[in-house]
């Protein structure tokens, strides 16, 4: 149910601190220590390298799990399109764990390739929204999001939830490895909770910048680097999928090759500034576009930010800054899509579910 909102979508954006509290109770024992099965913990700590594989949102959110797992866990990551696994199959190492990362748990695409790694013998977990589902019922071990159904086609609380409980396999594995640790993650996600909270109170500000600047846009860019990359592939996603602007997430660094020639007079370009070790970097990629004509809408981080900022998130942990920096993106794209009159909880051509390869 809905109840007093009008969309989904913003009842489930709304919804975030309370997931992100959840998984917090449901994730955290008696003593306020992590809660894992010792099958996943053993499995995680067997392994040589991790495969995630997803699509769409999900895929996201596993680019981001990749930098907790590698930098805190200490196992390389690949991160992999569901629907080009096969074709593209890398070399696998000699003890491969495979994570899917899946909100319904029944994404055709995925479960191809879960199908096929059980056939070789492999072992799997599933991360995912709905536990009875296709991929948590096939695959040896099933983590929970806990977000709670999520109705409209975007994804935006599975896509948190599934960063917050990788942030928690991450530390859990590095524990169980005796590794120093980069954070608590609960504290630290106890902190995410109120940040997005005062987050979903600037819905106006949100909307505002929407009207200025993305009213009549054909097309906008998003840009961003090291993780901050992965939050503008997510942005530009979101607005394209309910608002039909055409949005392309880049690399800071990567938008002088090539893409640079698209901008014009006026093309709105989105930067996220919210990791301080490419704060200058990606600040002067803003100017290379402001210099050829781009609206720039820089949205920074508290302690990084300067006066001529669209927007500026609450200060969090710097390996968590995409649970927090992608709910304005998620608001920007709710804004863009009523602006334009567009059906935000189900937009043209799409599914909730995806059960077709
Ligand atoms: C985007 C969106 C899709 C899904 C994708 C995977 O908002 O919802 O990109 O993320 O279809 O779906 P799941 O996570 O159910 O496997």
């Amino acid at each position: 149910e809905k109840g007093t909102y009008p969309h989904f979508m913003l009842k489930e954006i709304d919804e975030q601190p309370f997931v992100m509290r959840r998984i917090i109770q449901e994730y955290q024992d008696t003593d306020n220590n992590l809660k894992l099965d010792d099958a996943i913990r053993n499995a995680m700590t067997a392994c040589d390298r991790i495969y995630i594989i997803a699509a769409g949102t999900s895929y996201h959110a596993g680019l981001v799990g990749k930098q907790f797992l590698e930098k805190m866990a200490g196992i390389p990551v690949e991160v992999h399109v569901a629907s080009e696994f096969s074709y593209n199959m890398p070399l696998l190492s000699e003890k491969p764990l495979f994570v899917f990362i899946s909100q319904s748990g029944e994404t055709a695409d995925s479960r191809s390739v879960l199908v096929k790694i059980k056939e070789m013998g492999y072992p799997a977990l599933t991360i995912t929204n709905v536990p009875g589902s296709t991929l948590s019922r096939e695959a040896d071990f099933t983590l929970n999001l806990y977000a709670g159904p999520e109705i409209a086609v975007a994804s935006t609380k599975a896509y948190t939830a599934q960063i917050a409980v990788l942030a928690i396999l991450a530390v859990d594995t590095a524990r169980a490895k005796d590794l120093e640790l980069a954070f608590d993650p609960l504290q630290e996600l106890a902190i995410v909770a109120n940040a997005m909270e005062a987050l979903t109170d600037q819905k106006e500000t949100i909307e505002e910048l929407v009207r200025n600047n993305l009213g009549t846009t054909r097309n906008a860019f998003f840009i961003g680097r090291g993780s901050d990359y992965f939050v503008c592939l997510e942005g530009a996603l979101k607005l394209k999928e309910i608002s039909y602007i055409q949005a392309e997430g880049f690399a800071g660094g990567e938008l002088k090759h090539g893409t640079i020639a698209l901008i014009e007079e006026g093309t709105p370009v989105i930067a996220l500034a919210t990791q301080e070790n490419v704060n200058y970097s990606i600040r002067s990629n803003v100017q290379e576009v402001v210099a050829r004509g781009a609206n720039d809408l820089i949205f920074s981080m508290k302690g990084l930010e300067q006066d001529t900022d669209a927007f500026v998130v609450p200060h969090v942990h710097e390996l968590l800054t995409p649970l927090v920096s992608v709910v304005p993106m998620q608001l920007l794209a709710y804004y863009a899509a009523l602006n334009r009159d567009c059906d935000v909880d189900k937009p043209r051509n799409l599914a909730k579910s995806v059960t077709v390869e």
